[in-house]
């Protein structure tokens, strides 16, 4: 997404560091104040979401459908954050009380909120052991796989094209040594459900990214962490739709920030898939720990944004333990100035072709059989002339037998672009069968893609994204990327 407020000119990336380093300890208010004495250099920016931009990442909370019309909430929420996660509104007990009967009143107000103020929305959460209306919990066997199917299909058709990633499983690995799968009357149904539940979402709504979601996997020498890794890579190996991992990193005394957290994010990473911070908070805000989350998700090229769980700490499932950015009255925490200077002196690595990191010794990820589909693969970026305006185009392909995701990042060059158009060359017998924030214009052999209304302004030097679904093989590149 593009940044809401993009320097026209940024100074070298030492000089920024240098004064970001100066103004790190400085309260919120002193450095808006500085930067805007400072109209002729790059500033760096101020709040959460423009910043996690400038590196090419979201900055995101959660968000409860009943506090919209808190002003003080809707503030904070609309100044700072660019992702939105409905806290609780999208959960199976809150989209389907009874069986068959949807309701999405405040799930589709959280999303309205989101679009007109250009943020985008997880989705969270298709299958869970918990928050499971009355009528689930007393389904079993078949029953339950087909009324989670159906489920799945139904929520993910209802916001198609509208959510940017779904947590499609949540939290079904057991805490401790055991690396079993938890149990519950999901688990139950079969070993399966995971990848039924994934590739049941793929089929509804093939434009969001899928994500497997969990807590307690932060640590890489953690039993659970490595359980969920096998998971991951077993379900690429087999080609299972599976796009994403999410860090819920609720961290405390007891689930402390662990020294290896970045080894976790790029283990994952190296998988082929994104990883995603998704429901962050720590206990007393303890400002070394945000800021290593931060810094670590910038070290990930696949780490694709930070959402933190809750805005003020009263709006925190944890108060007690006030683990958010803003205090009970909506000020900024040093926390937040923490989180903020990482974000602005943070730097985003080339995207990694590196190898897997290996698992933890004692617990090493068992041998599986070579893998059936590739790894996406991020294509090198179309030149364009040094220092000429235009764009540039990366694509990153998620394939699987006889189909395809492919996601583009249209990178605008030294100018604004004001509109664009990419052509990618298919393989003749694949086909463009769907297009989310472009218009595709032919489907077979050379295609191209033009931007909508929203997405074709874009400042010198950011990007924006667009993807499209197809069968049989999808482009490695893009053929070109033009100015319009
Ligand atoms: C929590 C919400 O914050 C609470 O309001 C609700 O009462 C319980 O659920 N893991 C998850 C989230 O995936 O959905 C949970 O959210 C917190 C733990």
């Amino acid at each position: 997404m593009k940044t809401a407020s993009a320097p026209d000119r940024r100074p070298p990336r030492s000089w920024r560091n240098r004064r970001t380093a100066v103004l790190a300890g400085a309260a919120g208010t002193l450095v808006a104040g500085l930067v805007l004495t400072m109209p002729n250099t790059a500033s760096a920016a101020t709040t959460l979401g423009a910043s996690a931009a400038e590196q090419g990442r979201y900055f995101g909370t959660a968000v409860a459908a009943y506090k919209l019309s808190d002003n003080t909430y809707s503030t904070i929420l609309n100044r700072e954050f660019n992702m939105v996660t409905p806290e609780n509104e999208m959960k199976w007990d809150a989209t389907e009380p009874s069986q068959g009967q949807f309701s999405y009143g405040s799930a589709d107000q959280i999303v309205n909120h989101a679009q007109s103020h250009g943020m985008r929305v997880r989705g969270h959460a298709l299958a869970w052991h918990s928050q499971q209306p009355g009528w689930v919990q007393s389904l079993s066997g078949t029953a339950l796989r087909n009324a989670m199917i159906n489920h799945v299909t139904q929520v993910a058709t209802h916001y198609k094209g509208k959510i940017y990633a779904w947590d499609v499983v949540n939290e079904a690995f057991a805490d401790g040594s055991s690396g079993a799968r938890r149990d519950s009357n999901l688990q139950r149904t079969g070993n399966d459900w995971i990848e039924v539940a994934f590739r049941t979402a793929r089929a509804a709504d093939p434009g969001a990214k899928l994500c497997y979601n969990d807590y307690n996997t932060d640590d890489w020498n953690q039993a659970k962490t490595q359980a969920v890794y096998r998971m991951v890579q077993d379900f690429k190996s087999r080609g299972v739709p599976i796009d994403c991992v999410g860090f819920q990193s609720h961290l405390n005394s007891g689930s402390p920030y662990p020294s290896n957290y970045r080894t976790t994010l790029s283990s994952f990473a190296a998988l082929g898939v994104d990883v995603q911070i998704t429901e962050l908070d720590i206990e007393q805000a303890n400002s070394t720990w945000y800021r290593n989350v931060v810094t670590d998700c910038l070290a990930v090229a696949r780490c694709n944004g930070i959402t933190v769980w809750g805005i003020r700490d009263s709006d925190s499932w944890r108060a007690s333990q006030n683990p958010l950015l803003f205090d009970g009255n909506g000020n900024k925490k040093a926390a937040y100035d923490a989180v903020l200077a990482a974000l602005n002196s943070g730097s985003t690595p080339p995207p990694t072709t590196a190898a897997p990191t290996t698992a933890a010794p004692t617990t090493a990820a068992p041998t599986t059989a070579a893998p059936t589909t590739a790894a996406p693969t991020t294509a090198p970026p179309t030149t364009t002339p040094p220092g000429n305006a235009g764009c540039t185009g990366t694509v990153t392909l998620n394939q699987w037998p006889g189909g395809f995701v492919a996601t583009v990042r249209v990178t605008a060059g030294s100018s604004a672009l004001s509109g664009w158009t990419v052509t990618v060359s298919l393989p003749s017998g694949s086909a463009v069968t769907n297009t989310w924030n472009a218009q595709a214009s032919g489907s077979s052999g050379s295609v191209g893609f033009t931007n909508v209304s929203y997405n074709g302004s874009v400042a010198a030097g950011q990007s924006t994204e667009f993807g499209f679904q197809g069968t049989g093989t999808g482009p490695g590149s893009v053929q070109s990327c033009t100015a319009r």
